[in-house]
């Protein structure tokens, strides 16, 4: 068996910058609402006729992951890329980053674990690199929601919060050591997947003809729906769990942690998890107030932002912590 390190990492977001009180031009909310229940200041959303899409502002973010890491592209042997928000519905945006970089015919999957889907994609390249499958897998999560959320007051409680963005990480096979990717927690609990969905098109319920045929303008099954309330709740136990069990695997405690990247999904959930986990605000890492919830890629934007900042040196005890849609959970246990 190999270890298996991030050797580089990248993010990129787009130029556009929306303010709470810019919302407020465009439905019933305020700045002082979204920030006291959400922490959110602002978020990036791409400019109309702007040529981001995910896949586009995944390989920026890949491009600099690459750089970073100190190899050529075509080091790269497999990609993982994690969105709820594929530039198509198929094929998933994974192929276009392999055109885009020109990686000759190397695999690329997929991921739709929408926030927990960087924890999974990490996950599953840590595995193909510790078994020797693959040498550096270029891992990746971005959305572009922007497009896909009801901007008007019905759709308030859910498009306040979401942003677009995307972050990239190259893992690599290191010689067996006691450093890099420790563990991996995946959990999913399907029961609950209507609480936070998209529900059209669905190729089992409603395609996309029957929505065209019935051209409702109440129609809201397009657009993400989530019961906030008891995703929230939800939230608050999964994410301590997760983090404990990734601990425990490992023999470690709370305060052996050196920073804390948890999903970034709402201020309040990250501040909970720190009170309970008694850690200083040098130790959990946040920047939602900036570019709201990005899903798939808020954690390896904050990952970035972190190492960038000079956060994160060697080895340091690193953990990611993510829930969301699915539901889908789980952790990263990384010792740097
Ligand atoms: O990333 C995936 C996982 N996602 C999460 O973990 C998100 C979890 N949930 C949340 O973060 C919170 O539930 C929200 C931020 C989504 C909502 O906050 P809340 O404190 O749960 O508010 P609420 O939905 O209970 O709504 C409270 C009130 C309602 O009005 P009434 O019924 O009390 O009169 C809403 O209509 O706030 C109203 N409201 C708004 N007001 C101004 C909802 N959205 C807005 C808005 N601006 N944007």
């Amino acid at each position: 068996m190999y270890s298996s390190k991030i050797s580089g990492l990248g993010r990129y977001v787009p130029d556009n910058i929306v303010t709470n009180d810019d919302l407020s031009k465009m439905m019933d909310t305020n700045d002082a609402w979204i920030q006291e229940r959400t922490g959110i200041k602002e978020r990036r959303w791409v400019q109309e006729g702007s040529d981001d899409t995910t896949a586009s502002m995944g390989v920026k973010a890949a491009k600099i992951a690459i750089e970073r890491a100190s190899i050529d592209k075509e080091d790269i042997d497999f990609i993982v890329f994690a969105t709820l928000s594929p530039d198509y519905y198929f094929p998933g945006p994974g192929v276009m980053v392999q055109k885009a970089l020109g990686l000759k015919t190397v695999g690329a999957l997929d991921v739709r674990n929408q926030c927990s889907g960087f924890v999974y994609a990490l996950s599953v390249a840590d595995n193909y690199i510790k078994t020797g499958m693959y040498k550096n897998i270029l891992v990746i999560g971005s959305e572009l929601h922007s497009h896909g959320l009801d901007k008007t007051t019905r759709g308030r409680g859910v498009s306040v919060i979401f942003g677009d963005g995307a972050g990239a990480a190259v893992l690599s096979r290191a010689e067996a050591t006691s450093k890099g990717i420790l563990s991996t927690h995946l959990h999913s609990e399907g029961e609950f997947a209507e609480e936070l969905i998209v529900k059209a098109p669905g190729m089992g319920t409603r395609w996309v003809t029957d929505i065209l045929e019935e051209d409702d303008p109440n129609d809201e099954s397009y657009f993400p729906y989530m019961n906030g309330q008891f995703v929230f709740k939800n939230a608050l136990v999964r994410f301590s769990e997760v983090i404990m069990e990734g601990l425990q695997t490992n023999q470690l405690a709370v305060g052996d942690i050196d920073i804390l990247i948890p999903h970034q999904a709402n201020l309040r959930i990250s501040q909970f998890i720190q009170k309970k986990f008694e850690l200083g605000d040098d130790q959990v890492f946040n920047n939602i107030q900036k570019y709201g919830n990005t899903t798939a890629a808020s954690i390896p934007i904050a990952l970035t932002e972190a190492w960038e900042a000079g956060k994160i040196k060697e080895g340091d005890l690193v953990v990611l912590a993510a829930f969301g849609s699915g539901f889908t959970w789980g952790s990263v246990i990384i010792r740097w």
